[in-house]
């Protein structure tokens, strides 16, 4: 004879297993159909390498990089499908040091772009479009500048010629695990210039 604690037990462990049968499929149900985009553009407007200080209270001076780039791309299909919590969008350069052979990878801007987000990544365009819900993932930005500094470990550019600069998300589901791919690239590398001489 069961007792009603026995009995509440046992509908409690077949529920959980219910649920954590039902979550596992939701999660490959997910994968298999992840939705594929194609990759938008980035068009880097410029590129300037200067010499200053990273701490503003000493330290020695370095070259540092900044940049100012324009980014178009739709993400719509990926924050729409039912298991996306949030997606995590960040802009990376890759590049290899000519000297040393070393390869870099530096972040340069990010953002998260939740599901309940009303906030849009329009710098341009009309406003409407802006109040639009559903054109909450296509990203239109023009002239963004870096968020993070850019600087070398070396502490110079000198060596560095050209990068590769990519838009890559990771897209976070609520059940299942973190995908990533590549939302938008530059189309070839963009050219490191020479350090501005003041
Ligand atoms: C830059 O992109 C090209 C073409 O995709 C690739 O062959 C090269 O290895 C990349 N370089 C770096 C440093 O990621
Ligand atoms: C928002 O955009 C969608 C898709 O382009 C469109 O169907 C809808 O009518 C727009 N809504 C408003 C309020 O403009």
């Amino acid at each position: 004879m069961y007792s009603t604690l026995q009995r509440l037990n046992h509908y409690g462990s077949i529920s959980t297993t219910f649920v954590m049968v039902l979550l596992g499929l939701i999660s490959l149900a997910s994968f298999f159909t992840l939705p594929v985009i194609e990759p938008g553009s980035v068009s880097v407007n410029d590129v300037i390498i200067r010499r200053g200080r990273i701490n503003h209270w000493g330290g020695p001076t370095e070259e540092i990089a900044s940049m100012r780039f324009d980014m178009r791309t739709d993400l719509t299909q990926l924050l729409n499908s039912y298991n996306t919590k949030q997606l995590f969008i960040y802009l990376t350069a890759a590049y290899v040091d000519d000297v040393s052979g070393d390869t870099h990878e530096v972040v340069l801007w990010d953002r998260i772009i939740t599901r309940g987000s009303i906030r849009d990544f329009r710098s341009t365009g009309d406003a409407v479009a802006r109040k639009n819900r559903s054109h909450r993932a296509k990203i239109r930005m023009d002239d963004v500048k870096n968020k993070y500094v850019w600087r070398n470990p070396s502490r110079s550019f000198k060596n560095i010629h050209n990068a590769n600069i990519t838009l890559s998300y990771h897209l976070m589901p609520y059940v299942g695990l973190v995908t990533s791919g590549v939302a938008a690239t530059a189309r070839g590398m963009v050219e490191i210039p020479d350090l501005v001489k003041k």
